[in-house]
């Protein structure tokens, strides 16, 4: 029997066809048997004489079992009960040894006639057996060839001015293949995930405060946010100073003063701190530990305005912090800050703006917890469920800046400032499924991971 199976042409034309040939073989022993001596039930039958014979005689004979009971069904021979004791006789006068005919016939590859349950009977009988045998047959295509031509692939003017070109062979375009890989510099997931934040900000209707000072005095990074000079946060510990330029000499004098007094002795409807407030401190040189600073610098600013103009502000940059380094923390890292500046803001306003930022990063179930910081009252920790990770994870802080920190600026009695940040880092390794900070920057930083990384959609 043939099964057909497949068909195909291969690069020079060449057609094949995939074949299965199930040939029927002999099972060689009891089919030379059938063939020289007949099938078992025609012996069984031919063992029989005309007056009949006793079952215990007849089953003397080799493969008399199956003999008898093929013969008792092809109603070839049968029981005499009336005798004693019972006789098997005869019940035809001559048979036809069908069996015998297809061994012989299957010996010489004859298999056509012989029906599949015929076949199935054999195959039980352990007559013959099945063997799917596959093949191909191959004819030469019209591009047959014994050598193998290498194509051309470019077409060149050379080509084209000697006309070798006509007799030529041209590869055909692969229009599967992937682009060859630009000989360029790659973006990092980190300024993938910078302008995603930056485009929402500017859909937002926010504008990008000028981050470019690293390098900021301790009394805008502080004192002007209402820090306290005693704040551990201030220690060297936790934020790195600069040796050279130790301290900066200009300020702001007059406002300088307010801050001082705020401090100091309080004002503005507060206690203040009511300690002694050195403008040594004020000028000690450092790293930025947080945009905040610039946040500072642009309110005061905005205060300085003949009329004050309501305003939204962003910006993404780095910030330093002498912090013990682990897998999620850097010394030097990208925060995330935006702030509104408008009359009687309120904690609902901050909320109503977070639900909006964060629906546009494809978070929408926030949480907050109240937390603590010292140019903010109230404040916010926002928390968001992550489905990916399946948990609640910190990605914020946040609040409303205090009248101490904002009305020595100058700004009017009934602005309010409404203000947040976030790290860069945080979404970028969820995004990008870094679990190590020290992957994403730093100097094991693997350089094919960044040509590698796709590019950014924070709310897909
Ligand atoms: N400066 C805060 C930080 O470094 C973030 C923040 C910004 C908090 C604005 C409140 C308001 O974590």
């Amino acid at each position: 029997m043939i099964a057909h199976l497949n068909d195909g042409k291969l690069w020079d034309g060449t057609s094949f066809e995939e074949v299965w040939f199930i040939k029927t073989y002999r099972n060689v022993a009891t089919l030379r048997r059938v063939l020289e001596k007949g099938s078992h039930e025609a012996n069984v039958f031919a063992e029989i004489p005309d007056d009949g014979i006793e079952q215990s005689k007849l089953m003397k004979l080799p493969n008399a079992k199956i003999g008898f009971s093929k013969a008792m069904s092809a109603g070839w021979i049968q029981v005499d009960k009336s005798c004693v004791p019972p006789l098997v006789k005869k019940k035809v006068p001559e048979i036809v040894d069908t069996v015998q005919e297809h061994m012989n016939q299957i010996i010489k590859g004859d298999i056509l006639n012989i029906s599949d349950k015929d076949k199935q009977e054999y195959k039980k009988r352990k007559l013959i057996q099945e063997v799917v045998v596959k093949s191909f047959n191959l004819t030469k295509g019209p591009d047959f060839s014994l050598t193998l031509t290498k194509l051309e692939t470019d077409l060149t003017s050379d080509m084209l001015l000697a006309g070798s070109w006509k007799k030529l062979k041209f590869k055909d375009y692969n229009f599967e293949a992937l682009g060859a890989p630009l000989e360029s510099g790659y973006l990092h997931p980190l300024v993938k995930v910078r302008s995603e934040f930056r485009q929402i900000f500017l859909e937002m209707g926010f504008s990008e405060m000028p981050t470019n000072n690293y390098v900021e005095n301790s009394f805008w990074n502080f004192d002007a946010l209402f820090q306290p000079q005693q704040h551990p946060a201030r220690d060297a510990h936790d934020t790195f100073f600069i040796s050279d330029p130790k301290v900066s000499n200009k300020f702001p004098m007059d406002y300088l003063e307010r801050v001082k007094k705020v401090h100091s002795k309080g004002g503005y409807g507060s206690q203040g701190y009511g300690y002694d407030w050195k403008i040594e401190e004020a000028q000690k040189n450092l790293l930025r530990t947080h945009t905040t600073a610039v946040s500072a610098r642009m309110l005061f600013k905005l205060a300085q305005q003949k009329e004050f103009k309501p305003i939204k502000l962003f910006s993404i940059d780095k910030v330093f912090r002498n912090e013990t380094l682990d897998a999620t923390h850097l010394a030097e890292f990208h925060q995330v800050e935006g702030l509104i500046a408008d009359y009687n803001l309120t904690l609902g306003d901050l909320i109503g703006v977070f639900a909006e930022f964060f629906k546009k990063l494809g978070i929408t179930q926030l949480e907050f917890k109240p937390a603590y910081n010292p140019y903010t009252e109230p404040s916010m920790e926002i928390f968001c469920f992550h489905p990916g990770l399946g948990k609640w994870i910190e990605i914020g802080n946040s609040g409303v800046f205090r009248p101490e920190m904002l009305l020595p600026m100058g700004l009017p009695e009934d602005v309010c400032v409404i203000a947040w940040g976030l790290s860069l880092e945080r979404p970028t390794m969820i995004k990008y499924g870094f679990n190590n900070i020290r992957d994403l920057i730093g100097p094991k930083v693997d350089l094919a991971m960044i040509q590698r990384s796709p590019i950014c959609r924070l709310n897909k």
